[in-house]
Formats: C-alpha cells, sequence, structure tokens
C-alpha cells in the first residue's frame, strides 16, 4: 500500500534526506556496470566482516558519496545514542512502555544489564543453566514418560515467535542434532498441523513444550489441550502423566499451572524479550534438545560477537548498520518495497519465513513513535526460498520483471553435506545470479550471440538490479547466531531511522478481536445475529449452512 503524505515527523525535510534524494537523481543515470567500471576495487573495498561473515554490498546501487550521506543520516537521527541506549535496558519500545533487551540474552555471564535497576544476566543465566540440567537429562535418557520409557521425541507447540526460530534453528542445525530423537513443530490451530506432526509418534515417548510468551494465545492453548488429550488417552486419562510429558516455556507462570504444567516445568523469560527477538532465550529450547548445550552455547556466542560488533564498530564497517542503511537506501530512494532472502544452503530452508516475521512485525507501521503518519514508506515485503529451487520459479521476475526487487543472497564456502561436486556447482549459482542481475546482457551483447532480432529485446537483460552477498566458512550454530543478530540489528536500524517503535505489534490485535466474535457466531446453536459487514455475513452463513455435521 502507498503511503500517504499527512503531517510528516520531519524526517524527509532533514538535510541529509534531501541529500540522499539528490544523490538518487545523480545515481539514476549511473548504472552497476559503470559504477564497477569507474572503480576496479569496488568489489573489494565495499565489503566489511565481522563474526564470521564477509558482506559484499558492491553489487548494491551507490557510491562513496551514498554511503557518507547515508552515515550523515543515521547521524543526524541519533542512532549512535539509540543503539547505546538498548543496550543500557532503556524503555525503546515506547509503546509497551518496556526495554527491547534480546542483548541480554546472549551477554557474558560478568556482564552487569539493568532493567528499572536490577541486574537481568544472572537471571538469564540461571535459566540457561535449567535448561541446560533439563537437555542433558532428556538427551541422555534420564527423563522419563510418565511408564519410565525414554523420550524419543520433542514436539514444541507454539506459534509466530514461540515457533519460527525454534523450527528455524532446528532445521538450520539439523547436522548438529541428535538423529535418535524426533523433532516436530505445532503453530497452525488447523487440526492438520498436529494431527500430522503427532501421527507416527508414541505418546508414551513423547516430550511437549507448549511455548507461549503470554500462555494466552488462542492457537498454542488449542493445540496444548489437543496434546494433553492426546496423551493421556495413552494412558487412561490419567492427568499425573502431564508432569512427564509436559513442560512450558513462557512469562506467565499463573496461566502455565492453570493449564496443568507444574512451574518447576517451566522455564521463564521476560517481558523485555520480544517474540520475534526470542530464539536465544527459553523459546530455544527445543533447539538446546537437539543440539545440545555446548552448540547452544556456541549458538550464544555467534549473537555476543555480532552484538559486540554492532555495538563498537565504526559505522562504516559496521555490518547491520550497512545493511539497514542499504534497505533504507533502497526502500525510500529507489523504490524497491520487496527483499528477497535467498539462502544458497539447504538446511536454511525456513530462513525466510523466520525473517519475515523478524522484519515485517518489527517494522510494517505507518506512524513513528510520537504517533505522527509517517509521510515515507517504511518496512519493504521480505520473503524468499533457497537457491537453487527460486532460480526455477520466480526468479525470472527479479531478472526481467518491472518490479524491483532487493536480494540477499547467503552462501557458505564449506558444504557440511558435501556430494561430489555440488557444493561448487551451487555456489557458483549464486555467484551467477548476483553477476546476471546486475550487469544484465545488452542488446547488442545479444545480437552478437547471433540471437535472431525478433527474440533480442525478450533476451535482454537490463541488469541493475541490486543485491548484496553474505558469505561465511560454513553454518555452525555460532554462525547462525551471528547471522540472525545481523538482520536483528538491521531491523533496528531501519526503525530508528524510519522512527517507528520497532518492537510492537499492535497491527495484529483486530483480527484477533474479531475472530473470536466470530467463533462464537459459529460455534451458536441458534442462528446469530450477524453485524458484520454483508460479505462477512454471507460468508458466515454460507459456511454454517455447508459445514458437514461433526
Ligand atoms: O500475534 C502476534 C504475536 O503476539 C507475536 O508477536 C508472537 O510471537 C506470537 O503472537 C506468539 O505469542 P506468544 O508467544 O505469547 O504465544
Amino acid at each position: 500500500m502507498t503511503v500517504s503524505p499527512t503531517i510528516g515527523p520531519g524526517l524527509t525535510s532533514r538535510p541529509q534526506w534531501r541529500a540522499l534524494r539528490m544523490h538518487a537523481e545523480r545515481l539514476a543515470g549511473r548504472p552497476l556496470r559503470e559504477l564497477f567500471a569507474a572503480d576496479p576495487l569496488r568489489g573489494e573495498r565495499f565489503a566489511a566482516e565481522a563474526a564470521g561473515l564477509y558482506l559484499d554490498y558492491a553489487k548494491q546501487r551507490v557510491d562513496a558519496d551514498v554511503l557518507r550521506a547515508l552515515r550523515d543520516l543515521a547521524d543526524a537521527v541519533g542512532l549512535r545514542e539509540r543503539i547505546a541506549a538498548m543496550f543500557r535496558g532503556e524503555h525503546i519500545n515506547a509503546t509497551e512502555s518496556r526495554p527491547a533487551l534480546h542483548v541480554a540474552l546472549r551477554a557474558p555471564q560478568d556482564d552487569v544489564i539493568e532493567v528499572d535497576g536490577v541486574d537481568v544476566v544472572a537471571d538469564v543465566h540461571g535459566v540457561l543453566a535449567r535448561m541446560s540440567a533439563f537437555a542433558e537429562r532428556v538427551r541422555d535418557g534420564d527423563w522419563k514418560g510418565h511408564d519410565g520409557r525414554p523420550i524419543r521425541a520433542v514436539v514444541n507447540i507454539g506459534i509466530g515467535g514461540s515457533d519460527l526460530g525454534p523450527v528455524m534453528a532446528y532445521e538450520a542445525l539439523r547436522h548438529y542434532s541428535r538423529r535418535d530423537l524426533a523433532f516436530r513443530f505445532v503453530s497452525n490451530v488447523d487440526g492438520t498441523d498436529f494431527v500430522e506432526a503427532t501421527r507416527d509418534l508414541d505418546p508414551r515417548e513423547t516430550l511437549f513444550i507448549v511455548c507461549s510468551k503470554t500462555f494466552t494465545t488462542l492457537e498454542t492453548l488449542a493445540n496444548a489441550h489437543a496434546a494433553r488429550a492426546w496423551t493421556l488417552a495413552a494412558y487412561g486419562g490419567d492427568a499425573s502423566a502431564v508432569a512427564n510429558h509436559f513442560v512450558a516455556v513462557s512469562t506467565n507462570a499463573k496461566e502455565v499451572a492453570r493449564f496443568g504444567i507444574d512451574t518447576a516445568n517451566m522455564f521463564g523469560f521476560w517481558d523485555w524479550v520480544g517474540g520475534r527477538y526470542s530464539m536465544d532465550s527459553a523459546v530455544g529450547l527445543s533447539t538446546m534438545l537437539a543440539i545440545g548445550p555446548a552448540n547452544f552455547r556456541d549458538l550464544l556466542s555467534g549473537f555476543r560477537a555480532m552484538d559486540e560488533h554492532f555495538r563498537s564498530a565504526p559505522f562504516e564497517q559496521n555490518l547491520p548498520v550497512l545493511m539497514g542503511l542499504l534497505g533504507v537506501w533502497n526502500t525510500n530512494f529507489l523504490g524497491l518495497d520487496s527483499v528477497a532472502v535467498l539462502p544458497y544452503e539447504q538446511y536454511l530452508k525456513r530462513f525466510p519465513a523466520y525473517l519475515q516475521q523478524l522484519t515485517m512485525e518489527s517494522n510494517g507501521k505507518s506512524v513513528t513513535r510520537g504517533g505522527m503518519r509517517v509521510d515515507y514508506a517504511t518496512g519493504p515485503v521480505y520473503w524468499g526460498e533457497p537457491g537453487t529451487n527460486g532460480q526455477h520459479s520466480f526468479y525470472q521476475l527479479i531478472h526481467q520483471g518491472t518490479r524491483g526487487i532487493a536480494c540477499d543472497f547467503i552462501g557458505f564456502c564449506d558444504a557440511l553435506a558435501p556430494l561430489g561436486d555440488q557444493h561448487d556447482l551451487l555456489i557458483a549459482n549464486l555467484f551467477a545470479q548476483g553477476e546476471a542481475l546486475a550487469f544484465g546482457r545488452t542488446a547488442d551483447e545479444v545480437r552478437a550471440e547471433g540471437t535472431p532480432e525478433a527474440l533480442v529485446p525478450h533476451r535482454v537483460f537490463e541488469g541493475n538490479r541490486p543485491s548484496s552477498t553474505i558469505l561465511a566458512q560454513r553454518l555452525t550454530p555460532g554462525t547462525l547466531g551471528a547471522l540472525v543478530a545481523l538482520y536483528e540489528h538491521a531491523v533496528f536500524v531501519q526503525g530508528v531511522i524510519w522512527d517507528i517503535d520497532s518492537f510492537d505489534q499492535w497491527g495484529v490485535e483486530l483480527g484477533k478481536i474479531l475472530a473470536k466474535t466470530t467463533a462464537a457466531q459459529l460455534a451458536s446453536e441458534d442462528e446469530p445475529v450477524l453485524a458484520h459487514d454483508s460479505s462477512t455475513n454471507a460468508l458466515i452463513r454460507r459456511y454454517r449452512s455447508h459445514r458437514s455435521p461433526s
């Protein structure tokens, strides 16, 4: 949706913003071909490295002056101070009046980070120690099901941040996971999700992690109740079996107890951890069960290395700052409204889905922190699929369509599952795509290949499509932590520039409220009085009259 201009908060009238507009006009006539021709060292100079990640942004449509102007804008809006405020635990989530302190989740044990005057690092490490002890017991077979069998399957029940991080991390780190334990993830209130996830499992060997920050989320509670019934059915309804087969991850001990899970089997976190920033809190319990406590510690070290870099590196070399600012440039000055995330690593197949919540729930906002309507575009649409699959489906549109799409390519020098020369083939494709997008193929080049004239326009690639490439040695727990932290902080940088609250999510509320009313109308024995719009009323009536009796 185009954001209609209203009384602006001032960002677009800043001199730095106006300067960037002029740069955009200046560069409009200088495609990437020309920028590369003018600077033979561009490929090396427009790159930065930190926490094991090498970021090549030479194929972004910027030059040194644009980068300087973007940093000027960051300085003008006080980015450095806002970063410090986040690390200090200030209430930067203004509309919910709380800190956004995910960096404390990976702080070293001897650090002190205070929230409202109380150090939280000791609590973080206390929970990590409890998680580790529990994970060891399950992995060693010491934690038994109700009739004494060891646990062979772990099912995480959660949605949004209580699902996407766990499932993404499990898939990403499968190489490091225990293969004799099955891991499943149930999120959708669609019963199919639960039924299919548990179809081949034995309830007497299954452990459920009910993962919900609030422990009031409709989908999660519905699935948790289904899991309870499924488990108890195997024990003739003996409710004491819950203690062996259910643990909870939540901030809400009262609701956990009300559900029937002993709070001794609850792993806590805090309201200053946003759901989409929580995969390294107790929400990562399934990850720790899969990869073990030592690998989980490596994951946290990767996060921490990127945090330290973000906090202290000069903006010129600061990966999250560079990525965030390049995103602002693409969104606001080149008019690109979508980012394709393209991991050339099968283990990262759920990474684009994970990033969708991180980026779009964070920066899909249209009022400033002060409540003014913005007069500029904010968060772009994120989407993607692993390479090379995407090449055989939607890349056509990226190469030759009429929309501008920025691409983030992600690849690794070493394969975790080497197979002949396939890793070289995979990475050759990654590099080739970035090159093709940037430089394209002119009509003359197409003609020189002997292409019939009628086909020439069809075979021309305009090029000048921007992309970044993130290259790392291999996908390890530490690399994954650094990669996630890179995106977390890039999202924050953009939120600071756009002056929006990246840590609230009021936009998800209305649908939840309407669904409650509608659910009651669908369940009602009597014909309900409907006061929706005529379309919704008709749909409800049709559903009620067409569904088969259960
Ligand atoms: O509806 C959105 C949301 O609040 C997300 O922000 C959150 O990650 C998800 O629901 C799940 O919430 P909870 O962990 O409280 O069940």
